[in-house]
């Protein structure tokens, strides 16, 4: 047993749902449970077991996971780590759209873990001007191995052509491939409507400075859905440069 209590296969400690879990999952996945009980990893301390070491919540879940993939080389940050923990910690099929040299992909792999999530992660691995390293999907799978982990399914393509083949509901997708507003229009056009209903679709980049696509082509989509009479999309929120939005029609 280590100091978090009886920790599983994946680091995560099995423990039964209760109510007081609304806190940090979901009204979707809180029905789900309901279906379920015990049937998935939770954080919160099992009802009428105090002290079992499981008081773990899912702010410090969230913490351990993206200190995990800080050992991984990538772009996004570490409190953007917790932030896409948190967000694609649910049921389904998260789905990533470019992971460079797997942090990302470490983050979700942990994410769909805690609820036997499927993963995919897409990624054609171009070679991008000023990068040390090109990722490919044999350095995907040895940075993941490298802090324990393994990445679900890698589908080595644009996404755009992957697109065309996935025909999936998605749970939560990750946007961070090109970056090019042409491209980002693409992935929006392309894979919004695969979303499904209580599911979040996250960009990376938003606002970043000098990567002006991701944010011309997140707003313009945005404007064209935004009816405050009939409301399809939410905004969930923003952590640095990741923004999310979760799909409630
Ligand atoms: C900013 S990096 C991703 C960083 C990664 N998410 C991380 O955590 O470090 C962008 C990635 O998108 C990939 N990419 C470029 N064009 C793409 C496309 N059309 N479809 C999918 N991925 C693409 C690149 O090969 C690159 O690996």
């Amino acid at each position: 047993m280590d100091a978090l209590g009886e920790a599983g296969p994946t680091g995560f400690i099995p423990v039964h749902v209760q109510e007081s879990c609304t806190d940090c999952i979901d009204a979707a996945a809180l029905e789900y449970t309901r279906k379920e009980p015990g049937g998935f990893y939770l954080s919160c301390p099992p009802q009428g077991e105090p002290g079992r070491g499981t008081e773990m919540t899912i702010e410090k879940e969230s913490k351990r996971a993206a200190l995990l993939s800080m050992k991984v080389p990538g772009q996004i940050r570490f409190t953007e780590a917790r932030f896409l923990y948190q967000l694609g910690r649910r049921k389904g099929n998260l789905v990533e759209i470019g992971c460079l040299h797997g942090r990302s992909t470490s983050v979700l792999a942990q994410a769909a873990a805690v609820f036997n999530a499927s993963l995919t992660s897409i990624d054609p691995f171009y070679v991008t001007p000023g990068m040390k390293q090109q990722g490919s999907a044999e350095i995907v799978k040895r940075n993941l191995a490298a802090v324990g982990l393994k990445p679900g399914k890698l589908m080595v393509m644009e996404s755009h052509a992957a697109a065309a083949v996935y025909q999936d509901e998605v749970s939560f997708l990750f946007i961070d491939g090109n970056h090019d507003y042409e491209h980002v229009r693409e992935d929006i056009a392309d894979w919004a409507g695969k979303v499904k209903v209580t599911g979040v679709m996250a960009f990376h980049d938003m606002f970043m400075p000098h990567i002006s696509g991701v944010a011309q082509a997140v707003t313009e989509w945005w404007l064209s859905i935004f009816d405050i009479h009939n409301v399809t999309w939410k905004l969930e929120g923003m952590t640095d440069f990741t923004i999310a939005f979760r799909r409630v029609k």
